[in-house]
């Protein structure tokens, strides 16, 4: 052991160690200016006298750097054994990392998908007025449509939203005439709950309005999203169906991402999966949010989030997702 080893070994304190770093190892430390020596020997002696210098300052770095820890942990240890308010008797609390839920999760890989293919993503209010979840998307006071979805109603004459279609005449007005924009978000029906029905889920409405805006783009865009959701070519199909701010109006089908549209348990053997529905926007619609139909059209479709994270994710009971059960999260493969 040499000298400076030596020194090492007898320190007993930080301040200590501060004073030989700095006599040592700092910038104009006593090894720092050894090796600035090295310049000064004969070429032949220089490489070895390089060598040797190298191996002794990595030697000490590492003991001081090995002493340094050991000093302080008994520095804290000491602390801690002599502070009255730190009981090291109390066991550990077991950390466990978080994740983000499966909605979110979902969420996130749908704004993604929809706004590299240049949809805006739009976030909207969870209370609307009555006005924006029927009135402005065509839905008269008397009009039966109103009882299809049960409502939750506020004091204040507001309501939860029952559907993402409430945000349409706010993002039309906004961003319109031409726009595109997906606005996924939490939606409410006062109705029963099961396992496959729930006051409260998730639902994601898109809406294109520009020019020349066809059946056809519809189509092509929900195939696309789908298939970037599924990670696979889906088909899509649609049905007739009714929705009073849709004219005409779908229902969605996919092809079965499970088995390709062979049939499975997931499609019950149909080979399709109802995803939603969707259709060109109805000519009242844009005109309550001042687009002229006569120079823009559009299509709007909205489908279950909460739906298909269940589908992705082998989900059998709705209620599981609002559940706050970490076991039932936990378990969840992404
Ligand atoms: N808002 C409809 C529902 O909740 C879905 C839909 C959205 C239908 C857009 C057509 C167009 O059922």
């Amino acid at each position: 052991m040499n000298d400076i080893e030596k020194e090492l070994e007898q320190i007993q304190t930080e301040a200590e160690m501060a004073e030989f770093h700095k006599n040592y190892l700092s910038k104009t430390g006593k090894l720092t200016m050894m090796m600035a020596g090295l310049k000064d020997l004969p070429a032949s002696e220089r490489a070895e006298a390089g060598k040797r210098y190298n191996e002794l300052k990595r030697a000490i770095e590492s003991q001081f750097f090995k002493k340094q820890a050991s000093l302080r942990a008994k520095a804290v240890n000491e602390k801690l054994k002599n502070d009255p308010l730190i009981d090291i008797t109390i066991p550990a609390i077991k950390k466990t990392q978080g994740s983000l839920h499966p909605i979110t999760h979902l969420t996130r890989r749908v704004a993604e998908i929809c706004s590299s293919m240049g949809f805006l993503v739009v976030d909207g209010n969870e209370v609307v007025t009555e006005f924006e979840n029927f009135d402005a998307v065509n839905i008269p006071a008397d009009h039966p449509a109103r009882d299809m979805q049960d409502t939750f109603w506020l004091t204040n004459g507001k309501l939860l939203k029952t559907q993402t279609s409430a945000l349409q005449h706010e993002i039309l007005k906004k961003h319109g005439p031409v726009v595109s924009a997906i606005f996924p978000g939490r939606c409410y029906r006062n109705e029963a709950t099961d396992a496959s029905h729930e006051f409260s889920f998730f639902q994601c409405e898109g809406m294109m309005v520009g020019e020349n805006i066809s059946i056809a783009n519809l189509i092509y865009v929900m195939k696309t999203i789908l298939s970037q959701i599924f990670g696979r070519e889906i088909e899509v199909r649609l049905r007739p169906g009714f929705f009073p701010f849709v004219e005409p109006g779908f229902e969605l089908d996919g092809s079965c991402p499970f088995c390709g549209g062979k049939g499975c348990s997931v499609c019950k053997h149909s080979g399709w999966i109802e995803l939603g529905g969707c259709g060109m926007i109805h000519e009242n619609v844009l005109k309550m949010a001042d687009v002229n139909p006569e120079q823009y059209q559009g299509f709007a479709f909205g489908f279950g989030l909460t739906r298909l994270a269940m589908m992705q994710y082998a989900i059998n009971d709705v209620r599981l997702l609002n559940s706050g059960n970490l076991e039932f999260l936990r378990g969840i493969k992404r």
